[in-house]
């Protein structure tokens, strides 16, 4: 039985005369290392149900060192109705709370009353409707909150008051429909906003004026037709804007350092670059007109079906790596729409209606670093490699639907020494031919790549691959068939990482080290806490790989002297006694929370364990 419910008449405390107490306890602590900013002992409590009506008590309340040492408490399986504000009374030292999927109706200021340490607030997939004016307001040491996946449809004006030291928060996947333009206006320190996936419609000018350190907005997933005015052009800090997925025509990114832009299934037609952009991902647009004019960062550009036909303006970016403008009406290229990109490694220029003679002596001849190059689904009929004679680096090339009954395949290794791939489906091949080259081609290591899913089964083929046997008839190859593993416009989690992330990443070793550390003060914790109350609690760390057995037969395996173990145990029996009375005296007069706040020797000895974790970093 994992939830005590204990039920007190007013005989107890006049404050909670005739509710329920219900009593929650760690069902599980484990020591945890956070490479984000802080490392701990983490209490998880499950199966609580409660309503609007409870009231809560910590059960393990009545071991001072225990208490201490939680840094983190977490809320699984459980149902509430807000969070209950007794877990910060009690722990005083929590930094984290994470109370994800408990179906939070409320949120409001009294919760957090006694939050004076929290560092991290997590509400994640709860039915949170409104955040209230002041609701954080005790939390003035909060970093990070996350309340996405909730049913937020109204932020008051002053909710974020008082969060100075807020730096990551996410309101993803709410009904937010509009934000107040001052709304934001205390949160200075913040660095990353998520508000993606709401229906937001408008940006206003000053949404985000006062947050100078923002370093990641992401916005994307709203119906966001208008940003007002220069809306991140104070934004120094700014690494990657997410605006994808929204109605947008016109977006102002001139005056940002922005490096990353994200702006896929809008409806842009012209876009002014800024000088510092390094990413642009812009598919499915409407672009006709990009001005680059002072911009010499550029290393990604996806323009993947858009409107461009005029290639002047890209063929300035000499520092190009990966270029694709695959879906546009490019038509002939010129010798030198690629001259100047000597970096560049990836080109698709798949269906961009390049026809037979598009392709002459030199479109290429610069591009001697190109590894990718994809001219499927255009109008070859036929491929002379001597125009491809600079590009030995070409691992990959893709020439399927283009009408080819032929292509050079003998030398092929001598033209493109490191190929690797090739793929031709949807060519005009006859099968006694594409059979053959098939097989050359497999004896020079080259694979033959076919789509799985674009296999042809129920047709005359050879390994997949469409062929006939007729010398008249030819074969009608489909409609073009996305590269989909190039996976142009997908917008995944890894790809968006901020220089945070990376370094977070390399913090982890610091804090494995801090944890060791930490465990070990655990450990000692634990010791005494088994004297003193056998029962209360699990202990349990998987992470860590401490055996089970520590929980229980702590003592037998103790390094500890025997005669320590007896002086141990005769302080804590007195300690137990000592403290029983104090509780019997401070429950006849109020709440117990009271009561909890932390000794001096106790501060000392944390003083003690910092310094050390300084001289382990
Ligand atoms: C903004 O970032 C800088 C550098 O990281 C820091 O010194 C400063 O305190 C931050 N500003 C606020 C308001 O937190
Ligand atoms: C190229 O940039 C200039 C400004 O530098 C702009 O006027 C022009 O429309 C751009 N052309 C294209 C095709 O993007
Ligand atoms: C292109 O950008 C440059 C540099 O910011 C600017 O001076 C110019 O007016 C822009 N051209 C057009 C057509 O917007
Ligand atoms: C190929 O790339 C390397 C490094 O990325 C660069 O140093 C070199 O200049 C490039 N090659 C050419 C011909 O520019
Ligand atoms: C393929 O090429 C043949 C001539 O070789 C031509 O008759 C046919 O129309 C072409 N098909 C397509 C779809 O371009
Ligand atoms: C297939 O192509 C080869 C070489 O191009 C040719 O010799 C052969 O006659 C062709 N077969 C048919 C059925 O068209
Ligand atoms: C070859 O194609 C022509 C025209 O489609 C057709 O008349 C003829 O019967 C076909 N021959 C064979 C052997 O399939
Ligand atoms: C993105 O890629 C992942 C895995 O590569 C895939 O599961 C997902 O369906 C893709 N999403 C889109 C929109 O293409
Ligand atoms: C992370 O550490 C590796 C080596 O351990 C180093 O090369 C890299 O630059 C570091 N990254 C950051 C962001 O500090």
């Amino acid at each position: 039985m994992k939830l005590f419910i204990g039920v007190f008449m007013n005989l107890l405390l006049p404050r909670i005369a005739f509710s329920e107490l219900m009593e929650l306890k760690c069902d599980e602590i484990k020591a945890i290392s956070y490479y984000e900013r802080y490392y701990g002992t983490k209490c998880t409590i499950s199966d609580v149900s409660a309503d609007s009506s409870s009231t809560f008590v910590i059960r393990s309340a009545n071991n001072f060192e225990y208490n201490k040492i939680i840094q983190e408490v977490e809320f699984s399986n459980s149902k509430l109705y807000d969070m209950p504000r007794e877990i910060f009374g009690t722990f005083q030292f929590l930094k984290k709370v994470q109370a994800n999927s408990c179906g939070i109706e409320d949120v409001n200021k009294y919760n957090f009353n006694y939050a004076s340490a929290l560092q991290e607030l997590r509400m994640r997939s709860n039915k949170i409707k409104k955040l209230p004016n002041s609701v954080f307001s005790s939390i003035t040491t909060l970093t990070t909150l996350d309340l996405s996946s909730n049913e937020i449809n109204e932020i008051e004006k002053n909710a974020f008051v008082s969060l100075e030291s807020l730096e990551y928060l996410t309101l993803s996947s709410n009904k937010l429909v509009e934000l107040g333009e001052d709304i934001f206006k205390d949160l200075t320190a913040l660095i990353s906003i998520r508000i993606d996936n709401n229906k937001l419609q408008i940006i206003e000018e000053n949404l985000f004026a006062n947050c100078l350190n923002l370093s990641e907005i992401r916005i994307e997933g709203n119906e966001i037709a208008v940003i007002k005015g220069d809306a991140f052009g104070k934004l120094k800090d700014l690494i990657l804007l997410n605006v994808a997925s929204n109605r947008l025509h016109e977006i102002n990114i001139k005056t940002t350092n922005v490096e990353r832009l994200w702006i896929p299934y809008n409806n842009l037609k012209s876009l002014d670059v800024n000088k510092n952009l390094k990413f642009l991902y812009a598919p499915y647009n409407e672009l006709e007109m990009i001005n680059f004019t002072g911009n010499t960062e550029m290393m990604e550009l996806k323009l993947r079906q858009n409107s461009i036909s005029d290639l002047s303006n890209i063929s300035s970016l000499t520092g190009l790596e990966v270029l694709d403008l695959s879906y546009n009406p490019l038509g002939p290229l010129k010798v030198s729409s690629f001259a100047r990109m000597h970096d560049l490694i990836k080109l698709n220029l798949e269906f961009t209606q390049i026809k037979k003679n598009s392709l002459t002596y030199g479109t290429f001849s610069h591009n001697t670093n190109l590894t990718q190059l994809d001219l499927s689904y255009n109008q070859l009929l036929q491929i002379d490699f001597n125009i491809f004679s600079s590009l030995a680096q070409l691992t990959h090339l893709k020439v399927d639907g283009n009408n080819l009954t032929e292509i050079p395949f003998e030398n092929i290794k001598v033209n493109f020494p490191k190929l690797s791939l090739i793929s031709l489906t949807d060519n005009d091949w006859n099968c006694s031919y594409l059979s053959n080259m098939i097989k050359q081609l497999r004896a020079m290591n080259v694979i033959v790549y076919v789509f799985t899913k674009y296999r042809v089964y129920d047709e005359m083929n050879v390994d997949g691959i469409r062929c006939h046997n007729n010398a008249t008839k030819h074969v009608y190859w489909r409609s073009p068939i996305a590269h989909l593993d190039d996976n142009e416009a997908n917008l995944s989690e890894n790809d968006i990482r901020t220089p945070e992330t990376d370094l977070n990443a390399n913090l982890t070793k610091i804090w494995d080290k801090i944890s060791e550390l930490q465990i070990k003060m655990f450990k000692m914790n634990q010791k005494i806490n088994n004297v003193n109350d056998g029962k209360s609690f699990v202990y349990n760390n998987h992470e860590t790989q401490i055996p089970e057995s520590v929980g229980k037969n702590l003592i037998v395996q103790s390094e500890v002297s025997s005669i320590k173990v007896i002086l141990y145990l005769m302080f804590f029996i007195m300690m137990f006694f000592m403290f029983v009375t104090i509780i019997k005296f401070v429950k006849s007069y109020g709440s117990l929370q009271r009561f909890y706040y932390p000794n001096e020797s106790f501060r000392r000895s944390t003083a003690t364990i910092q310094t050390t974790m300084e001289h382990v970093m």
